[in-house]
């Protein structure tokens, strides 16, 4: 920029959240209490379900994943999240998932928060299947079955142990290498870690049975005589169209919870069932509307696909959090000239530079 040519106005700097700084942040909060404050931020906004335009996210598919943006507004604040799932990253080394995520103040269309989403993904998705199965497991849930040992398995693990009381968790994965990765994440975390073989091995004497797994089928990772009466599943693994966890019979012996049925039965296990299916929405069990486990017998579903709701409440959570931290980078990302009608000026005041 020439001397002459006026700085950027403060509006024009939006806060970056990179990921290193996400990782500081985290750590300077602790990963369980940065989870716990995500659901409390969930909470909220699922108690405020109502105000939120919504919509199924935007989905560009391909044969090896998906490509996605998930946008949602209060009224006040917009939010959304560019998001990828390609379950044959990892054999080329790459993330299945990775994301990043906007906020915007709705009276001025500004940018106000610009974050990476990939680590914040895995702690929303973590405290959203918390908060749900806080509403829904059996009472003195203390064990929790995680197929697919993957990059959300120990984040769904800590949140469950936080927020769910879960003192024992029990490791499933195709790949035993990823058991291996994630049993020795999690030692020292005051979990009972017990590594094991087979599927139906992991889900015994579990109350909570979780399912990660990564797939671009619809696979089953758990048969119908696999699960009895009483649990609470957590299936998050199951969320693109032609890609489930479950076998249907189990969907017919449960009571699925979901977060937007729209979405939900374009991407969840319940597209194996009639579009007309009766589900819950979890928000009404979370606002007190509905009630959640009925039964000690009952097997409540989650059936999870993650919604722009659950993204909006995390960025929500790091705005606040970053405040007063050395944890973001100011980003020149917005064009801001003094006239404002003079954007052609701004560039031609620029040259030189
Ligand atoms: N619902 C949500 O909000 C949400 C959010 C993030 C990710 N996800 C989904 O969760 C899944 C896991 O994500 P990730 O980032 O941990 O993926 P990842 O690729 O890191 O891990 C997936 C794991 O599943 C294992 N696996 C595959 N098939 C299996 C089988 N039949 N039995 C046991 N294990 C099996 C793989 O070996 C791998 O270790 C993905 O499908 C992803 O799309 C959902």
């Amino acid at each position: 920029m020439t001397t002459d040519a006026p700085a950027p106005s403060d509006l024009a700097f939006v806060p970056f959240v990179s990921v290193q700084n996400m990782m500081r942040l985290v750590q300077s909060i602790g990963v369980e209490s940065f989870i716990e404050g995500i659901a409390a931020y969930l909470e909220e906004d699922f108690r405020n379900w109502e105000a939120f335009d919504k919509t199924p996210r935007v989905a560009s598919h391909s044969a090896e994943g998906v490509i996605e943006l998930m946008p949602t507004s209060n009224g006040e604040v917009y939010g959304f999240k560019y998001v990828n799932g390609h379950p044959k990253n990892t054999r080329e080394g790459l993330q299945t998932v990775t994301a990043f995520g906007l906020l915007a103040q709705v009276d001025t269309g500004y940018p106000v928060l610009l974050s990476e989403m990939t680590m914040l993904t895995a702690l929303r998705t973590a405290a959203t299947s918390a908060l749900v199965a806080k509403n829904l497991m059996p009472k003195g849930s203390h064990t929790m079955a995680v197929i697919g040992n993957g990059a959300q398995s120990e984040f769904q693990c800590l949140a469950m142990k936080k927020l769910c009381g879960i003192r024992r968790v029990k490791l499933y994965d195709i790949d035993p290498a990823a058991t291996a990765k994630a049993a020795k994440n999690l030692e020292g975390q005051g979990l009972e870690v017990v590594s094991c073989t087979t599927a139906q091995d992991a889900i015994e004497g579990a109350q909570i049975l979780t399912t990660c797994t990564a797939d671009k089928q619809c696979a089953t990772i758990l048969s119908d005589n696999m699960v009895g009466a009483g649990v609470h599943i957590n299936a998050i693994g199951g969320d693109c169209p032609g890609k489930t966890e479950l076998h249907v019979d189990i969907l017919k012996r449960s009571d699925i919870f979901v977060e937007y049925p729209p979405q939900t039965r374009i991407e969840g296990e319940i597209q194996a069932l009639p579009d007309d299916y009766p589900v819950e929405e979890v928000w009404e069990v979370i606002a007190g509307r509905k009630q959640g486990r009925t039964s000690e017998s009952q097997i409540t579903l989650f059936d999870g696909v993650g919604f722009a709701i659950e993204d909006f409440s995390a960025l929500r959570f790091v705005r606040d959090r970053i405040k007063g931290t050395p944890f973001m980078e100011q980003l020149d990302m917005l064009a801001d000239p003094d006239d404002p009608r003079d954007l052609f000026g701004m560039l031609q005041r620029s040259s030189g530079e």
